[in-house]
């Protein structure tokens, strides 16, 4: 019989048809997998500080290692030093070797542990002597609950998009960060540590990707409803095609049909699309909107049904979202800025 057919009162036993497992010792197994399974998937690579494909995260994830071993043998020592208490004989000790037991244990061995967990930790700080030029600069500002992301090209102009970072590999990205109106904090745990984003001050942060591929990205400080669906993706190109996306996303929006919906929505009152729409800046930038990932800073999936979702409804799918709502547009029109959206490649 099939497992899943028998009837719920049967003897586990039975039903296990296996000589020497038990129902316990299955629910046990199980419960380990499925944990392990939940384990796992908090280890996805594309945002996991274990997984670097960074510099500094590299290093991070060494002194984490580094850490947790201490931390095992310290506890193994203690917890073995607990059980001969409990188990060892019983004879009272001498009242030097109590005091020297306290002095050694209590005083000189955690002064040295600590001392060279601090040595360990402190070489890890990024050296400002050796900064030297990056080979990036990206302007990032942090707002409820999105990403405007500037880069500076070699001609020194700035070439805007949003929600979604493109890096080339191996080399030095530096990032100003700031911030429009409360404290974010902008994080790549595959990439390195993550710092705030702070209202009228820039921080200064740098990262050298080590490997090619898309992570994400995230918000670190709870910065209001939204602060869970503040992502982006990061995308880590080899240098030459990272040039070539640069450039694409430079060029203006090429016309599209739709472009009559958008306008007569007043889209163009909160999103510049270059070349086309080039008033509103108080929302993310959509000259190449076509070509991102996700919509709604990593919230969604960009597909045709969710755009649509998202103009119908963008505080449903993300509380908080000044983005306002499109619902009671023609369904022709609302069909019609989706397609144009989708166009702007
Ligand atoms: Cu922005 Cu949390």
């Amino acid at each position: 019989m099939h497992k899943s057919c028998v009837p719920f009162n049967t003897p586990a036993r039975e039903y296990m048809g296996q000589a020497g497992r038990t129902w316990t010792g299955n629910a046990c197994r199980f419960s380990l997998l499925a944990l392990t399974a939940v384990w796992l998937a908090g280890c996805n690579t594309e945002q996991s500080a274990l997984h670097p494909a960074g510099q500094d995260a590299a290093e991070l994830a060494d002194l984490f290692w580094f850490m947790t071993a201490i931390g095992a043998v310290v506890w193994c020592v203690f917890m073995g030093a607990a059980v001969y208490a409990i188990l060892g004989k019983k004879a009272p000790r001498s009242e030097k070797f109590a005091d020297r037991l306290v002095f050694f244990g209590g005083v000189v061995f955690p002064t040295i542990g600590l001392a060279a967990l601090l040595v360990v930790g402190l070489a890890l700080l990024p050296s400002w002597a050796e900064a030297d030029t990056p080979d990036l600069r990206v302007h990032v500002t942090a707002e409820q609950f999105w990403w405007r992301i500037a880069y500076e090209a070699e001609d020194g102009t700035l070439v805007e998009t949003a929600n979604e970072l493109h890096l080339p590999n191996g080399a030095t990205a530096e990032f100003a960060l700031t911030s429009t109106d409360v404290i974010h904090s902008f994080w790549i745990p595959p990439l390195g540590g993550k710092m705030d984003a702070i209202p009228g001050r820039t921080n200064v942060l740098r990262l050298e990707p080590t490997k090619e591929g898309v992570y994400r990205g995230v918000c670190a400080e709870f910065c209001g409803t939204s602060h869970a669906l503040m992502a982006f993706p990061v995308v880590v190109h080899e240098a030459g095609e990272f040039n070539a996306w640069l450039e694409q996303q430079r060029q203006p929006a090429r016309p599209a049909p739709g472009r009559e919906a958008f306008d007569a929505a007043g889209c163009g009152a909160c999103h510049i699309v270059r070349g086309i729409s080039e008033e509103g800046a108080v929302g993310p930038d959509l000259t190449h909107f076509g070509s991102r990932r996700t919509i709604g800073a990593g919230t969604l999936p960009l597909t045709e049904a969710n755009l649509e979702d998202w103009l119908i409804a963008p505080e449903h799918i993300k509380p908080g979202v000044r983005m306002p709502s499109f619902a009671t547009l023609p369904d022709q029109d609302r069909e019609a800025i989706v397609q144009f959206l989708l166009e702007l490649k």
